[in-house]
């Protein structure tokens, strides 16, 4: 089974020809890489032309949606549709010439995200959900794993941000983590891929602070529609306000609370 709605395939449309762009600049970074100056401001070109190509191609199919991108902000218009974008999630690991990030696109409907993509170039992994129609990766279902006890999982986090005035809660947080759980914790520089493996089960829990709407818009449905639940740290629906978030295969969530209060 695969999805094809209208809204999916215009999604899946623009970020493959952005991707294309993401590509061959990722190709480019990995021989600057090794020079003196590096690939800082080619990092930032890439940001902003892969933006560009998805903005455009997002309003060619549909011209009245309202768009919010990291990059270049709100774009106001019908804000009973709204596209939410992040054109590279994992830049760090994109600059270091690491082969892991994402294209992130959400679509808000009334306030509730409807749509969803993430999707890594380099791996050509697709994954995308749609409300009420499940999750898929390149076309297969996904669902969350199956495990019910913290100790036997693979649990993902990230931050703090450089310059984030939570930087040593952050650090002891996972460090109480850690000493409580005593599991494999990741930490692997895209919040969205690691939504997106929570929904594919290839990890279990996902805690973060501090995250962007941008960041986490595409992977919360992706969770949802795998079988999996979303929250902030108190188990309510506020992650983006409370800026906690935690996203599980639902059966550790509240084992994962309960250790991280
Ligand atoms: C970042 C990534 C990273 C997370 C950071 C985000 P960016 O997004 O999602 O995993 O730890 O908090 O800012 O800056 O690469 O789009
Ligand atoms: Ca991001
Ligand atoms: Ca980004």
């Amino acid at each position: 089974m695969t999805l094809n709605s209208a809204n999916i395939n215009v999604m899946i449309k623009a970020c493959r020809k952005a991707s294309r762009v993401l590509i061959r600049d990722f190709g480019e970074i990995e021989k600057l890489q090794v020079s003196i100056k590096g690939p800082g401001d080619y990092v930032t070109a890439s940001d902003k032309k892969v933006e560009k190509i998805l903005i455009e191609e997002l309003q060619k199919a549909r011209p009245n949606y309202s768009i919010l991108s990291e990059e270049i902000g709100h774009i106001s218009n019908d804000e009973s549709f709204k596209w939410i974008i992040d054109p590279i999630d994992g830049t760090s690991n994109f600059l270091h010439g690491i082969p892991h990030f994402a294209i992130s696109v959400g679509l808000e409907h009334n306030k509730e995200i409807i749509c969803g993509i993430v999707y890594d170039p380099i791996k050509d992994e697709m994954f995308i959900a749609e409300k009420g129609k499940g999750s898929f990766m390149n076309n297969q279902r996904m669902r969350v794993s199956a495990r019910s006890k913290l100790k036997d999982c693979i649990i993902f986090s990230g931050g703090p941000r450089y310059g984030s005035k939570n930087k040593d809660l952050i650090f002891d947080e996972y460090k109480k983590f850690s000493l409580k759980v005593n599991i494999a914790i990741r930490k692997l520089g895209s919040a969205s891929l690691d939504m997106a493996y929570v929904a594919a089960g290839r990890c279990d829990g996902f805690w973060q602070r501090e995250l962007k709407y941008w960041d986490v818009a595409a992977g919360v449905i992706l969770i949802k529609e795998a079988g999996g639940f979303v929250c902030d740290f108190n188990g309510e629906d506020k992650y983006i306000e409370n800026k906690t978030i935690l996203a599980t295969n639902s059966k550790i969530n509240k084992e994962m609370i309960e250790v991280l209060k």
